[in-house]
């Protein structure tokens, strides 16, 4: 029987791993991780990350050829492969600090590996990481190796989204894959392309050399969070004129060569890989000493920090330039709808404006839990401390709960049940302040139809 091992059960190597067990039934895959708490959560009822569709897959394969532990050794020693899904986040002190990816967790699962091995492993760089990392993963193993034993080293960057990771896995656009372009190498990737290609078409598993696969996956999400920086660009200039940001968006994505897809105005983007993996391109470019070419990739998270303060500054504006004291409905606190995941969320850096100016906020989403909401709003460097937000934050079961007695109710995540259909603004409207404002950060509400129940109304991309 085959043996896969994946280092790290986060919100990659937990779903794609999952789902290499749900599709392969003659392939053991045992995910394995340092924490404890999110073993245990894996070997639950309650699985640690939320996702439409992991719990199905999970639960189908678990015990049978899935499993999840903390034993890294015994799982690294029987694998024939090894996935690193480990995080990579940006380096917070040090050479690069802000900018570069911390690789401290890929080097010491690459020693650890190094160490336990007793037979020879394919090892796979699951995890985002800069150009040529594969180059150190090498060097670290190879030094290592004894007689018999051989490391080839594959590059196979993730692609896909929260809240349709499942999907994503299912019916990949593709499937990347790197390797040395060697005898020995290619063999190795030949056997990654046949675990894939048991339900993937083969034409969409697409293989290169190693740094290309690298510097495709930080290529490919820097242009996608470039589009959204564009088309946010784009909304401050709608506010200001009277062009309307979704109609603009319509009229460009019908152009084949633009496309649709991507183009959403926003209170801007988050999640964990987006700003990370484009100011890791940054800090590459500057080492390359190619400084106009990091200005340019820098300019797309310097938009996007724009886009959060502008809309929070209309925010105020609208509420006659003071929010002191007024209490706040923040409606979403994770960093997009389908998942509790909050890392550079929006919502945070807007909570913390708004708290510098005195709001009372009252928070709800469907899926963070409040310990989280907490926690990201007192995590240093996002500029409030637990007094303050003890004193300014209150977190709610509902909607409906955080609504009451609002004077203003901020959309930030665009959950299904923010809708119009889903939500009963009227009984909202009756529950709040009058004037009653809505800021919709993500086009997601009927402007008309609230402002004929009594709401004021301001939607980002559009004038009022
Ligand atoms: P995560 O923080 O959710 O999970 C990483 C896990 O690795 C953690 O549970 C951590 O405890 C574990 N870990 C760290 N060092 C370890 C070690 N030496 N041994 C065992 N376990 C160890 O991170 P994630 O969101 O799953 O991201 C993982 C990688 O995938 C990152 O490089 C990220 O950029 C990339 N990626 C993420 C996404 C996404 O949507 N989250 C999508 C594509 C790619
Ligand atoms: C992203 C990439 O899409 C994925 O391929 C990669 O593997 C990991 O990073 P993720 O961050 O999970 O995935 O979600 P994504 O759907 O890309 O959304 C990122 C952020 O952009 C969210 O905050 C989302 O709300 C925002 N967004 C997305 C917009 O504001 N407008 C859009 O049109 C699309």
């Amino acid at each position: 029987m085959l043996k896969i091992c994946c280092i790290g059960a986060g919100y990659v190597g937990g779903p794609s791993c999952a789902v290499i067990a749900f599709k392969c039934h003659d392939i053991k895959v045992t995910i394995v991780d340092l924490n404890q708490a999110r073993i245990d959560a894996w070997n639950s009822d309650r699985l640690p990350i939320y996702e439409p569709g992991l719990d199905e897959i999970v639960f189908a394969r678990r015990g049978k050829n899935l499993f999840f532990s903390t034993d890294v050794d015994e799982a690294i020693r029987e694998a024939d492969l090894i996935f690193v899904s480990v995080n990579t986040p940006t380096k917070k002190s040090g050479m690069g600090a802000g900018m570069a990816a911390d690789l401290a967790y890929i080097e010491t699962a690459t020693r650890r590996i190094a160490q336990v091995a007793t037979t020879s492993k394919i090892v796979i760089e699951k995890s985002t990481v800069p150009c040529r990392t594969a180059q150190s993963m090498r060097t670290i193993l190879e030094a290592n190796s004894t007689k018999g034993i051989r490391f080839d080293i594959l590059s196979n960057p993730e692609f896909l989204a929260e809240g349709t990771a499942i999907q994503d896995l299912f019916h990949p656009d593709r499937v990347l894959m790197g390797c040395l372009q060697t005898p020995e190498g290619l063999a190795a990737q030949q056997k990654l392309v046949d675990i894939y290609s048991r339900w993937i078409p083969r034409e969409r598993v697409i293989t290169m050399n190693l740094w290309s696969s690298e510097l495709s996956k930080l290529a490919a999400n820097a242009l996608l969070a470039q589009r959204i920086s564009s088309i946010n660009a784009l909304s401050a200039i709608c506010e200001a004129t009277g062009a309307d940001v979704d109609e603009v968006a319509y009229a460009c994505g019908t152009d084949s060569r633009i496309g649709p897809k991507f183009l959403k105005a926003s209170v801007g983007f988050g999640g964990s890989c987006f700003q990370k993996d484009i100011l890791n391109l940054v800090y590459l470019s500057e080492q390359l000493f190619l400084p106009e070419v990091a200005a340019y990739w820098k300019s797309v998270v310097t938009m996007n920090e724009y886009q959060k303060m502008r809309f929070t500054h209309r925010i105020v504006r609208t509420l006659f330039n003071t929010v002191t004291n007024k209490r706040i409905a923040l409606l979403g606190f994770a960093f997009k709808k389908d998942t509790g995941d909050t890392r550079e969320s929006a919502a945070i850096t807007m909570c913390s404006y708004l708290i510098q100016e005195h709001a009372q906020l009252a928070v709800y989403d469907p899926k963070v839990p409040p310990k989280q909401i907490i926690a990201d709003l007192i995590e240093p460097g996002v500029g409030t401390n637990e007094v303050e937000v003890k004193k300014h934050v209150s977190i709610c079961s509902s909607a409906y709960e955080a609504c009451v007695d609002a004077d203003a109710i901020v959309i930030c995540t665009e959950w299904d049940e923010f809708k119009m259909g889903a939500l009963d603004y009227q009984r909202i409207y009756a529950s709040m302040n009058k004037p009653a404002f809505i800021f919709d950060g993500r086009l997601i509400l009927d402007a008309p139809k609230l402002r004929e129940i009594g709401f004021k109304v301001e939607t980002i991309g559009k004038s009022t």
